[in-house]
């Protein structure tokens, strides 16, 4: 693609994502080189939503984790929204709703900001009564307003994962990371909450970077999806979605979609021997 020619500050200065060549090995428990990153690459434009799928333990998570800056890369170069990873105003939602249970959902979503306060962040609103209303407007967005008092505790998952996200783009992050924000819920729930984030997203205009295994919520989301082969994970192929966002519950259950997302899972469970899967790493 034309675009992987952009240079670094092109694609990530106003809010953006560029991932080049990004390697990473681990030992495994044996003590044998498990190489787990393989010459991946990504440019995501900024206000762009993209979805990374596949199968469990292709190291997804690992590079989510090195573009967070919580993981160091081997070899490669990252950029988010200008910065070095771990640098810039990022926000992360993960499947494990990390709450403090003693706080109330409002001091939860309130948490980032206190922490931007405490680091002399730009990100940060100069006044409390500015930091409680960004918290208020959040918790609005989110469909929290009538929880602010309630305690991670007495919520459901689903409103737990809710508080995430609030809490996550409290500090205007140009960029939110998703590792499988809804995959611990129900079916319904999650369909909501897909929705939801369409919702969110379109209204705060942040580049999102999504992963999932499930495909159908991969497609539903996002501009582009990016297919993650294992061992070592590398991207075999992109699909563009076009649709307008924010979608709706029409295309959620389109035959559309439905039709993108058996395609993607044909490339994802195709026999080895005919597999792009097993072949030299694709040019994204
Ligand atoms: N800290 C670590 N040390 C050793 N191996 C790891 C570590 N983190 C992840 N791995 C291995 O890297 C591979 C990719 O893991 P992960 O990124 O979590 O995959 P995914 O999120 O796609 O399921 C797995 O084989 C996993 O066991
Ligand atoms: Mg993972």
């Amino acid at each position: 693609m034309s675009r992987t020619d952009a240079k670094p500050d092109d694609v990530t200065d106003r809010g953006g994502v560029l991932v080049r060549g990004v390697g990473k090995e681990f030992s495994s428990p044996t003590g044998e080189p498990l190489r787990v990153l393989d010459g991946v690459s990504m440019d995501v434009r900024p206000g762009e939503f993209i979805s990374i799928v596949g199968p469990s333990g292709c190291g997804k998570t690992t590079l989510l984790r090195i573009i967070q800056g919580l993981d160091d890369a081997d070899s490669g170069e990252i950029r988010v929204a200008g910065a070095m990873p771990g640098q810039g105003p990022t926000g992360f939602v993960f499947q494990r709703a990390s709450l403090f249970p003693w706080r109330t959902v409002e001091r939860n979503v309130a948490f980032g900001l206190e922490l931007a306060a405490l680091k002399d962040e730009p990100s940060r609103p100069s006044s409390k009564k500015e930091r409680r209303e960004r918290v208020a407007g959040l918790l609005t967005l989110t469909g929290l307003a009538d929880f602010a008092d309630y305690y991670p505790t007495q919520i459901s998952g689903g409103m737990q994962q809710r508080v995430n996200l609030a809490r996550a783009l409290a500090i205007q992050p140009s960029v939110l990371l998703m590792d499988e924000p809804f995959s611990a819920l129900d079916a319904q729930t999650r369909e909501k909450l897909q929705r939801d984030l369409q919702r969110v997203v379109a209204k705060t205009g942040t580049t999102t970077v999504f992963i999932t295994h499930d495909i159908r919520e991969a497609v539903f989301q996002a501009d582009r999806v990016f297919v993650m082969a294992p061992r070592p994970g590398r991207f075999v192929k992109v699909y563009d979605i076009d649709e307008k966002r924010p979608r709706r519950a029409e295309f959620q259950q389109s035959d559309r979609l439905a039709e993108l997302a058996r395609e993607i899972w044909g490339l994802l469970h195709r026999p080895k021997s005919e597999s792009v899967l097993s072949a030299a790493p694709a040019a994204s």
